[in-house]
């Protein structure tokens, strides 16, 4: 049988294919993570997942950008206790894997939903240690290295699937955090979530977000993202990194593993295109042929070379 040379495996995940959809866009159900794993992504990625069911900001929560959007949700989720089922449903319909984002305001909550989560069926979990503007989460633990250290080493202890630790780009050094992430546990890291941004209305003179500060993902990110990627692949070579930022096409994507990462989220793209996982897929192919290499991994870290 031929071998597909799309097919990727890092961290103990297998792939059929480098596209994974990223986490928050497309939400929790069953159903709508199947859309994009028929529409061709390799894996899914949840929407984050934390202890108690929480319903986020009141609108406005989503405005698009010159190049992208510009988010502040508030983590809405139904929280573990009534997601498990839902993991329990994914597992019987999905033909990739399914991965499960999740938050906390502790080492302790952290530790409790991605037990929970593996328990239920997830293939690998990612920690939200990244978003940008819920406070006593997300970024407020992934920028300080203790934290994390301390985040990531109490989820390591309780999970036997991959761990996966998603990195802020709000921060001087990402690659000092990756590292504090991987000594304490990580077997992969993703870079990256979103960049903390402001709107304005000029008419009501008043920020567009209710919650003022949001998080901006699309195309205007992209170089930010593979910068990213690119300090962390030179910091930990051996890490599997899944770049995330502004990916929209197959040349993007072939950037990013150019820069080091292992595999690619797809994100805002998916709110024009569901089909830009096959799409991506295709063109990493063909590019693939017409440079006569037989896999996405002779890709990795390619530009890094002297
Ligand atoms: C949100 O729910 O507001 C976004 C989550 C994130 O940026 O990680």
């Amino acid at each position: 049988m031929e071998r597909n040379p799309l097919r990727v495996s890092f961290a103990g995940l297998e792939l059929e294919n480098p596209t994974i959809l990223a986490s928050g866009v497309l939400g929790y159900s069953a159903e709508s993570l199947d859309r994009v794993v028929r529409a061709g992504a390799g894996a899914v990625v949840t929407k984050s997942i934390g202890v108690e069911p929480r319903v986020g900001y009141v609108n406005p929560t989503l405005v698009q950008a010159e190049a992208g959007f510009l988010n502040a949700m508030g983590l809405p989720n139904p929280g573990i206790g009534v997601y498990v089922q839902e993991i329990g449903h994914c597992k019987t319909v999905l033909r990739a894997p399914l991965v499960v984002s999740v938050f906390g305001y502790s080492a302790q909550e952290y530790a409790g939903v991605a037990k929970k989560a593996a328990s239920a069926g997830a293939d690998a979990v990612e920690l939200n240690v990244s978003c940008p503007h819920v406070r006593q989460t997300g970024a407020e633990i992934g920028q300080d290295p203790k934290i994390l250290k301390e985040v990531v080493e109490n989820v390591k202890a309780v999970i036997d699937v991959p761990l996966i630790v998603k990195l802020s780009p709000n921060v001087s050094d990402i690659a000092l955090l990756g590292r504090a992430a991987v000594e304490a546990g990580a077997d992969a890291l993703t870079a990256v979530n979103t960049l903390k941004a402001v709107a304005i209305d000029v008419e009501t003179t008043r920020p567009v977000l209710a919650n003022v500060k949001g998080g901006l993902s699309g195309a205007a990110v992209k170089p930010v993202a593979l910068r990213c990627v690119w300090d962390i692949f030179e910091e930990l070579p051996d890490v599997p990194i899944i770049g995330c930022g502004g990916i929209s096409s197959w040349s993007d994507a072939v950037e990013f593993f150019l820069a080091g990462a292992s595999a690619v989220q797809i994100g805002s793209a998916v709110a024009f295109d569901e089909g830009i996982f096959n799409a991506v897929n295709r063109g990493v192919l063909s590019y693939l042929r017409r440079k006569h290499l037989g896999s996405v991994k002779e890709l990795v870290g390619l530009a890094h070379r002297s």
